[in-house]
């Protein structure tokens, strides 16, 4: 899908912006995220004829950086933490849990699209409240097999669109944009 004229107004203007058209990358990047909620191959090949540099360049900053996804993911990011603290308090468990209470293995999406789930072996910064995982951004610490089960059931529920008098019912609110922190490194659970 081609990228959408404002966008790519915003990287020609990026592209005027800094003294070197690589620092025009990452912001490019998140302009064609901000708009097909992805990048893909074809909008990564559009950054670079737009930037003037190979799109070997735009495909090796996005595969660099978590935040950027380069397909369609979950409404919802769980990130698992299974370092050695977290592991010492039970993450490999937690995270074999949480891997049976979705039906999917780790990187992959649930089938009504609610959830994608990875594990990291990287610190998320938050041992004090091992095992912990992260939640659209947010630390749940202390985890135990019910609290999983309790914010799973609170990630599935469907997106409530906003109040607005029936007459003039509100269009439906769209759902969150998936955009992580977390690191790449992940360690599958098999
Ligand atoms: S090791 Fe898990 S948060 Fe630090």
């Amino acid at each position: 899908m081609p990228l959408a004229k404002p966008t790519v107004e915003d990287i020609k203007d990026l592209a005027q912006r800094y003294p070197s058209k690589q620092s025009a990358i990452i912001p490019a990047l998140w302009a064609v995220q901000h708009e097909q909620g992805y990048v893909t191959k074809e909008a990564m090949a559009e950054i670079a004829e737009h930037l003037g540099l190979p799109s070997s360049l735009i495909e090796a900053t996005a595969s660099f950086y978590s935040m950027f996804l380069t397909k369609p993911e979950g409404r919802h990011d769980v990130v698992i933490c299974v370092n050695a603290p977290c592991m010492l308090r039970g993450a490999d468990e937690m995270a074999a849990y949480l891997q049976r209470a979705l039906g999917v293995r780790d990187g992959q999406t649930t089938p009504d699209g609610a959830i994608t789930w990875h594990s990291t072996i990287e610190c998320l910064g938050a041992c004090g409240g091992a095992p912990m995982m992260q939640v659209d951004h947010r630390f749940e610490e202390n985890l135990t097999e019910e609290r999983i089960d309790s914010i799973i059931e609170r990630l599935r529920q469907p997106v409530v669109a906003a109040t607005a008098p029936a007459a003039q019912a509100a269009p439906t609110a769209e759902a969150p944009k998936r955009k992580t922190a977390a690191p790449k490194r992940a360690r599958s659970e098999s």
